[in-house]
């Protein structure tokens, strides 16, 4: 049976989102004890403070999901050498109304895919930033910056070459024992 319950956050609605590959492949590689969910940010409306006494159903479901896990798993494009606003859309809704932060304590990976060369570092970083103000302890190293090229996935969607599948397994094995740590 699942222990450990992570919240995956996709920070690209595309269909054949790159993102949303990487995040599936990765999960394979996580251990029998960690169980992933997806959290749907499509549906949420544009975050308005008027809203905060009364959020629309799909905030309440956010953070209830968002509450329910002992873990954290960001996995996003760059856009604009930024985090993209259905992502920093999705963080602002869970943190409000003030005191009521869902995301505060739940520890958290940062990931992303890109087939600009600098593979999303700078969408990581402003993502970081928005993480530790929102009091969320996020896997330091090792840092993952994936450049999308042929040959990333295979057909059955897992990573494709053995060289990116050792270095992610990696990266899984650091972030399950950073999860296990911080986790209430
Ligand atoms: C609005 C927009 C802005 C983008 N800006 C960047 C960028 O700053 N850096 C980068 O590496 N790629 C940028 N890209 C390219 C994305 O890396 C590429 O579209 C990627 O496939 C998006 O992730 P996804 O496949 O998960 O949707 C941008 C794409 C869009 C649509």
């Amino acid at each position: 049976m699942s222990e450990y319950r992570i919240a995956v956050v996709v920070g690209s609605l595309r269909r054949e989102s790159f993102n949303r590959k990487l995040a599936h492949a990765l999960i394979k590689l996580g251990p029998q004890e960690f169980s992933f969910e997806h959290l749907t940010i499509s549906d949420l409306p544009l975050y308005n403070q008027d809203d905060d006494a009364n959020p629309a159903e799909p905030v309440k479901r956010l953070k209830g999901e968002i509450a329910e896990a002992q873990g954290l798993l960001f996995v996003t494009p760059e856009y604009n050498r930024s985090m993209p606003g259905v992502l920093k859309n999705a963080l602002d809704h869970a943190s409000r109304p003030y005191g009521q932060n869902a995301w505060a304590g739940k520890p958290a990976g940062v990931i992303g895919a890109s087939i600009g060369s600098i593979g999303t570092a700078i969408a990581q970083q402003h993502l970081r930033n928005s993480l530790a103000y929102l009091d969320v302890p996020t896997l330091g190293q090792p840092e993952a910056f994936i450049h999308v090229k042929e040959g990333l996935f295979d057909e059955a969607g897992n990573i494709g070459n053995e060289d990116s599948k050792k270095f992610l397994q990696n990266w899984m094995d650091q972030y399950v024992e950073w999860v296990i740590k911080y986790a209430a």
